[in-house]
């Protein structure tokens, strides 16, 4: 696939043009959320944008993307001062923005999601074989495995990832700004992913590109730039630069090292969770069983049926066969509620759809679920209740402002913290937790893994699933590996990860 993207899709398109942001700024409301940024992009250039969560990073991809319109500065291409007010504008200045969150229909099929909006006729009915013709190149050219025709909903996130790229190249853009492109993929999706950023910047195309995994960025980022709470702290060249400086730079201050490591389990530790022969369309005879103050990784490649595992023992997914039990005692089957009563608690992977009430603000979210034992005939006692909401709150590191913000205003990180923290409140006898740190900076990371272990501490009995195996290997007591919906192996955190990769794979 090498640089062919350059000669055949794109040789007639123009270069890409230089960048420059001249002390660009946004406010919400009074606040500013990002000041005084200056920086030059060059054609061709990675550019990789750090900082915490929060920091401001999407923020600024949003300006450039035209989601969103900066209030203070200049962005200027190839030295002309730009109006950026709407996506539309920013389409025709080359740039596409990937946003977080993708942003495709997903009954639509491959090409139509491409092509979207850009068919003369209403219902896209009569699709012109240039365009599909076009399409097919340029899939063959970027080696992406996609069908035309299938359905956006049938894809793996991955290659829905991939039509947001199509979408892209299809436009012609010369400058595309990838935000946490890799949060959710699996380490082959993310291997072809960053292979193919650098063929597209190696023809000439403009990337820049925020990521919480620093090594990634380092691998790949020509120049950086570090947000601190919406100051600009350094941009340049990133040789010279390792994880250590970047995370103090991120962050200003020293971070918690990201190792902690389990307190063995007590001995005559009572079993918890017993899960027992769950079943159903996606996962079959799932056996397994949790100690007390003991944490359990479930890993396994994308689809191997971590979350639907999680889900089936909270009651989301229905099983057919199989029972759960909660201390000895029997769960009724397919009931989130009873799970709920029995003290089970569930950290979703999709904070959007499953885990949140985006309207509402960060501290009502906390306060939701353990709001029945601080109504007192119908009254919530406001003072226990904020006391309440401000301690989980201060655990995940949710600060002062951001607690009153509506959630889906929330930086992608501040929401994951959130998400967590209403499960501080009063602590669940069983936790299960999917993908903990996806999205999170490497400071929240660190203490969030600590909140877990805190967790076990206090005497629950945890299931973490994650597609970071280095983050379940230093969490967990022991491994439970799982393939096409069954679990494969076991393994206890002495076990080293190509054992662990080679049981999942096989
Ligand atoms: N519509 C809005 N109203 C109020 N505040 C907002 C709004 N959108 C963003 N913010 C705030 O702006 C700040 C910067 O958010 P931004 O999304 O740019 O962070 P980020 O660096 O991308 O963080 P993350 O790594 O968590 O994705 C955050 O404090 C966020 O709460
Ligand atoms: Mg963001």
């Amino acid at each position: 696939m090498q640089n062919q993207l350059d000669s055949s899709t794109q040789a007639s398109a123009v270069r890409a043009p230089q960048i420059r942001l001249d002390s660009v700024g946004k406010s919400y409301g009074g606040t500013s959320v990002l000041r005084d940024v200056s920086l030059t992009v060059e054609p061709g250039e990675i550019h990789g944008l750090l900082g915490e969560n929060g920091a401001g990073k999407s923020t600024l991809l949003k300006i450039l993307g035209g989601a969103i319109a900066s209030d203070a500065g200049t962005v200027s291409f190839n030295g002309t001062p730009a109006r950026i007010g709407a996506p539309r504008d920013a389409i025709d200045l080359g740039v596409s923005l990937i946003a977080q969150e993708l942003a495709l229909v997903p009954a639509r099929s491959v090409l139509e999601n491409v092509f979207l909006g850009r068919w003369s006729n209403t219902a896209g009915f009569v699709r012109s074989r240039k365009d599909r013709a076009q399409l097919a190149a340029l899939i063959e050219e970027s080696g992406f495995d996609l069908d035309l025709d299938a359905p956006v909903s049938s894809l793996s996130l991955g290659q829905a990832q991939q039509v947001e790229i199509l979408k892209a190249l299809a436009r012609g853009s010369k400058v595309i700004c990838f935000d946490e492109p890799t949060a959710a993929l699996g380490e082959a999706d993310t291997e072809n992913l960053l292979a193919l950023i650098r063929t597209l910047a190696a023809g000439g195309t403009t990337i820049i590109i925020v990521s919480h995994f620093l090594d990634e960025i380092l691998g790949i980022a020509d120049r950086i730039t570090v947000l601190r709470d919406g100051n600009q702290i350094i941009t340049d060249d990133a040789a010279g630069y390792d994880t250590e400086k970047l995370v103090g730079l991120m962050v200003g201050r020293q971070v918690e090292a990201l190792a902690r490591t389990p307190k063995p389990v007590e001995s005559g530790a009572p079993v918890l969770l017993s899960v027992q022969g769950l079943g159903n369309s996606k996962i079959s005879n799932i056996s397994l069983e949790v100690r007390r103050g003991e944490v359990l990784g479930l890993v396994g490649l994308m689809g191997s049926g971590r979350s639907e595992t999680l889900n089936a023992i909270f009651g989301g997914d229905r099983i057919s066969v199989g029972e759960v039990s909660v201390g000895g005692q029997k769960v009724r089957r397919n009931s989130v509620r009873a799970a709920i009563r029995s003290g089970i608690a569930l950290v979703p992977e999709s904070r959007k759809d499953q885990g949140l009430v985006l309207g509402r603000s960060a501290a009502d979210n906390i306060a939701l679920p353990s709001l029945h034992s601080r109504q007192l005939a119908g009254f919530i006692r406001m003072g226990t209740e904020r006391a309440v909401v401000d301690e989980a709150a201060e655990r995940v590191d949710i600060r002062g402002r951001v607690r009153q913000v509506e959630v889906g205003a929330l930086s992608g990180g501040n929401q994951q913290k959130a998400l967590f923290a209403k499960w501080l409140v009063e602590p669940p006898t069983v936790f299960l937790i999917d993908e903990p740190t996806r999205g999170v900076d490497i400071a929240a990371k660190a203490n969030i893994h600590k909140l877990i272990l805190e967790l076990a501490e206090r005497g629950a009995a945890v299931v973490v699933a994650s597609s970071e195996l280095e983050e379940v290997l230093s969490l967990s007591h022991r491994l439970a590996v799982m393939r096409q919906g069954s679990i494969v192996a076991e393994f206890d955190r002495s076990a080293s990860p190509d054992e662990i990769m080679a049981a999942a794979f096989l």
